[in-house]
């Protein structure tokens, strides 16, 4: 297939050889691989990374030998680059883990601990079950009152007038996703942040959808705490916990004898997958770089990822954009969220949709058949399908990445016409 950069803003086709699974075939067709939000695809220089470690550097940290020391290096160097990553000065902040979902449920325990019966808290039906569930356990383990929020069923977007209405003087965290990973609505976190922090609540943000579209800034919007994944944003399985230093400090974590009870160690609890956390730095170094080639290769880390998102994000809105009046185009295929190209600031480039003629199931399995990989279902979004009635059968997503190019939206419209036919 030829990839062009007409109209986009770099090079794709030096970002897409950077990307050994886009060499793959699948029924004699490239792959077109739309299943970026469930897991995006690695550039080489996080695979490198990865192996590198595993055969020179291999050692768990602590030790007085060269292969230890420079384990303890990686972990300063790859917390460093993640607080580029991150928008925060401090990289004593950020803690690695075995992914998002599980240093969510150990802070949602060290922070239920600290709640009473009367206590409020506010999760939202637009959020994977990954930032509602844990909370909701923390709150019935304290006797803690819960909210949840709704969205509008036509757009997709958050009720942040419900939100800002169930703040109370007993509200005690607010936990919300910076970008619906079902429907791709982007909330308005620096407001909402404001609104919490106004009434003395904590925010908690899940920025796993988020990040690999836009630039995280944990300072801009002031929240209290972060989670995202490296596997979502072109690194491998890692996940990433980071909160303000003084909060981190102050609160209990649940940790082994004898606890390392100082940051950055507090929050990580067990051996860390250090190979891994290589290939997170490699991931964040592959977009700053992605920014100093389109702009000035002397830029700073931080700057250099605020340059590769704004690109990333022109070149998916692009794409976003085609596949939206494409898709309006198809009479069988509803668009569930914002499906109005003049919305694009308002999402990320993660269209779901379903068939009037076919399952949501089987056409995920004939686009799967024909080399196009999306998800189907619900994807843990439990709250969104259920208040969709889309139950069981769910969405078939067709997540955009920056390594998407015109040429596949095409095909992916010309399959979809076929298909829903
Ligand atoms: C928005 C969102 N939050 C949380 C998660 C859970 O992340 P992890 O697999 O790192 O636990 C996912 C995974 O799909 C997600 O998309």
């Amino acid at each position: 297939m030829e990839h062009t950069s007409h109209d986009l803003i770099w090079d794709l086709s030096a970002i897409r050889a950077q990307f050994p699974a886009l060499q793959r075939v699948h029924a004699g067709q490239p792959v077109i691989y739309l299943d970026g939000p469930a897991g995006s695809q690695v550039p080489q220089v996080v695979i490198d990374a990865v192996s590198d470690y595993l055969a020179h550097r291999n050692a768990n940290v602590g030790g007085l030998f060269a292969t230890s020391q420079e384990s303890d290096a990686l972990l300063d160097d790859a917390r460093n680059a993640v607080a580029a990553l991150l928008g925060t000065n401090d990289p004593n902040e950020v803690a690695f883990g075995s992914n998002m979902t599980t240093l969510t449920f150990a802070l949602s325990r060290a922070l239920g601990r600290t709640w009473s019966a009367g206590d409020e808290i506010i999760v939202t039906r637009l959020d994977h079950d990954a930032n509602v569930t844990p909370w909701v356990l923390a709150a019935r383990d304290a006797g803690a009152t819960v909210h949840m929020i709704g969205f509008d069923p036509e757009d997709g977007t958050l009720n942040t007038d419900d939100l800002y209405a169930k703040l109370g003087p007993r509200t005690r965290l607010v936990a919300v996703g910076c970008a619906s990973n079902s429907l791709g609505t982007v909330n308005p976190i620096g407001e909402i942040c404001r609104a919490a922090h106004e009434v003395g609540a904590q925010v908690f943000l899940d920025a796993v959808h988020y990040a690999p579209h836009r630039l995280m800034d944990v300072a801009a919007w002031g929240s209290d705490f972060l989670a995202c994944s490296a596997y979502k944003f072109f690194g491998p399985h890692v996940g990433i916990l980071w909160g303000k230093r003084q909060i981190l400090e102050e609160l209990d974590a649940y940790k082994l004898r004898p606890p390392k009870d100082t940051l950055p160690d507090k929050w990580m609890t067990g051996t860390q997958s250090h190979e891994g956390i290589a290939g997170v730095r490699a991931a964040v170094d592959y977009l700053a770089e992605l920014g100093r080639r389109t702009n000035d290769s002397n830029l700073p880390r931080r700057s250099a990822l605020n340059t590769a998102f704004q690109c990333i994000a022109a070149h998916e809105n692009v794409l976003c954009r085609r596949l939206l009046e494409g898709l309006s185009a198809l009479p069988n295929i509803r668009v569930w969220g914002l499906a109005d190209p003049a919305r694009l600031e308002d999402r990320v480039p993660t269209v779901s949709i379903t068939s009037q003629s076919i399952s949501s199931r089987e056409l995920a399995s004939r686009l799967g058949e024909r080399g196009i990989f999306a998800w189907h279902g619900n994807f843990y979004a439990l709250g969104t399908t259920e208040s969709l009635n889309l139950e069981p059968d769910g969405l078939v997503r067709l997540g955009i990445m920056h390594y998407n190019s015109r040429e596949e939206i095409e095909r992916l419209l010309h399959t979809l016409a076929e298909l829903s036919r």
